[in-house]
């Protein structure tokens, strides 16, 4: 009898436990919510913000920073050109020797190696002496397959994926972080002189000719292919959008127009902020503790660098206040960034019938054990709301993009400004089909490419949103295509002239 007792005892507490944690989860799949009418103010909302962006120097949160790219690569690029790239949770040196529109990319190689977590916190120097010292490493080791052509020197694009105000396209200074990156000193520096210096005192003949983002170096990338694309998004460990805006649209540019009359505008979209955005004490908590407080909040929401650590907050709050996973709450599970994205995809996709795959992730991070199926499911469905919400305010994003480019279907604006663009402009827009009709981002980055439920929600969201005009839009996986970009734009704005 009491041995029944304290059975009946357990299984109430058990139903207890589920009853609150239950509750948590709703609370917090309301305050994510992200229903149409709602994702249609972010839309606007991003508009406006760009506008306000382009205007004038801190008009808006959104940076909209010139690129001073004003034309982009377009097959007829010739010879052997470097790209370094910095910015996500690996280094990368590539080179890549391009034989003009016949050829087009004859060969290519690149060395990937994560980044010594140490130099992400450390002082300038470091951090230029070790990309100098692999990309002249990387160099030394270049065979002879590769080929300068005759009078060229090695050139280099730098793709550097944080926040710079250029004043050339080879030349910026670093204006904040961003991600896992604090280097204090680096601030208000130029990056390319710091990298190049780094580089010469290694002996090393090599000139920066381009300064690249990683979303610029995508949509150069993309463009390289084809003529359509004219957004480019990153969604990986950040989060960020750059576009082809016409020129005489930046009120806040000083300088002469190009010649083409557009510029690519790298919008850094991270730091967007509006009301709108659903916000929950998630990510507020998230953001205090966060290596950038009050900085990045779109990004914060989104992308892979904290989509994991927002799940384990909830379930912490779970841990604590429903007691999920026993009567203590393991420490580790308190620690930030101990559930990483790619983690918390594979509990997200896990269709086994007994989510076996949830419960081996949280025994191997967390020593949990013995969970009930009823807490694993309340787990994926933590991981769901906040992965739907992340993919859902992206598109959000990019929709918000096409409509201030006049091409989200929502005028007749924006047929007759490609064209308009197209007969003026062809520089930027050589050989694209004239009223062709077709958008097309180009999209890379980790979240996207691997977590295939971010990458459905997030189209899905876009074609709610676009109606009939997503025929008109393609998204288009662009694989690696900022590192190979930036090499063509380092090919673009070199000294040497093919012959
Ligand atoms: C961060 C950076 C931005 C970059 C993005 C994706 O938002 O500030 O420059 O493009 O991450 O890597």
């Amino acid at each position: 009898c009491a041995t029944a007792a304290v059975a009946v005892t357990q299984r109430l507490k058990v139903r207890a436990q589920k009853c609150t944690a239950r509750k948590i989860l709703v609370e917090f799949q309301e305050a994510c919510e992200t229903p149409l009418p709602r994702l249609r103010q972010v839309v606007d909302a991003m508009a406006v913000e760009m506008h306000a962006g382009l205007v004038s120097e801190g008009g808006s949160k959104l940076k909209m920073l010139p690129t001073f790219i004003d034309r982009l690569p377009n097959g007829s690029e010739k010879g052997l050109y470097y790209a370094v790239d910095l910015g996500g949770t690996n280094f990368r040196v590539l080179r890549v020797q391009l034989g003009g529109l016949e050829g087009r990319v004859i060969k290519q190689e690149y060395e990937e190696v994560a980044i010594p977590p140490e130099l992400m916190l450390g002082t300038s120097e470091q951090l230029f002496h070790f990309i100098a010292k692999e990309l002249a490493g990387f160099v030394a080791r270049e065979g002879e397959e590769f080929r300068l052509g005759d009078g060229q020197s090695r050139e280099i694009g730098f793709t550097f994926s944080f926040p710079c105000k250029q004043t050339a396209v080879n030349s910026g200074t670093l204006l904040q972080w961003t991600k896992g990156f604090k280097v204090n000193d680096a601030i208000g520096q130029d990056v390319v002189a710091a990298l190049q210096k780094c580089i010469e005192r290694l002996g090393c003949k090599m000139r920066i000719a381009a300064l690249v983002n990683d979303t610029v170096g995508t949509l150069a990338g993309g463009r390289y292919w084809n003529n359509d694309v004219m957004i480019a998004v990153i969604l990986g460990t950040g989060t960020n959008a750059c576009y082809v805006e016409r020129a005489e649209s930046i009120s806040k540019w000083t300088g002469e127009l190009p010649k083409s009359g557009q510029m690519v505008i790298n919008m850094e979209w991270g730091n967007f902020w509006s009301s709108h955005l659903p916000r929950t004490y998630v990510d507020e908590l998230l953001d205090s503790e966060s290596l950038h407080p009050g900085e990045y909040g779109f990004e914060k929401m989104i992308s892979g660098m904290y989509l994991g650590d927002c799940v384990r907050r909830v379930l912490v709050r779970m841990a604590q206040e429903a007691g999920i996973f026993g009567p203590h709450v393991p420490h580790t599970l308190l620690e930030s960034f101990s559930l990483q994205t790619p983690e918390m995809s594979r509990m997200h996709h896990d269709d086994s019938s007994d989510l076996k795959v949830v419960a081996e992730v949280l025994k191997r991070l967390y020593g949990i054990q013995n969970t009930t199926v009823g807490i694993r499911k309340i787990v994926v469905a933590v991981c769901d709301t906040t992965c739907q919400r992340g993919a859902r305010l992206a598109a959000a994003g990019i929709v918000g993009i096409l409509k201030k480019i006049g091409r989200d279907g929502s005028t007749a604006n924006g047929l007759m400004r490609r064209n308009d663009t197209n007969g003026i402009h062809d520089e930027l827009s050589v050989n694209s089909t004239p009223g062709s009709g077709k958008t097309v981002v180009a999209m890379d980055g980790g979240l996207y490419e691997h977590y295939s439920k971010f990458r459905n929600y997030m189209q899905e969201a876009v074609r709610e949103l676009l109606g009939d005009a997503s025929k008109n839009v393609s998204i288009e996986l662009s694989k690696d295509g900022s590192g190979i970009g930036a090499a063509l734009l380092a090919a673009s704005y070199a000294e040497y002239v093919p012959s």
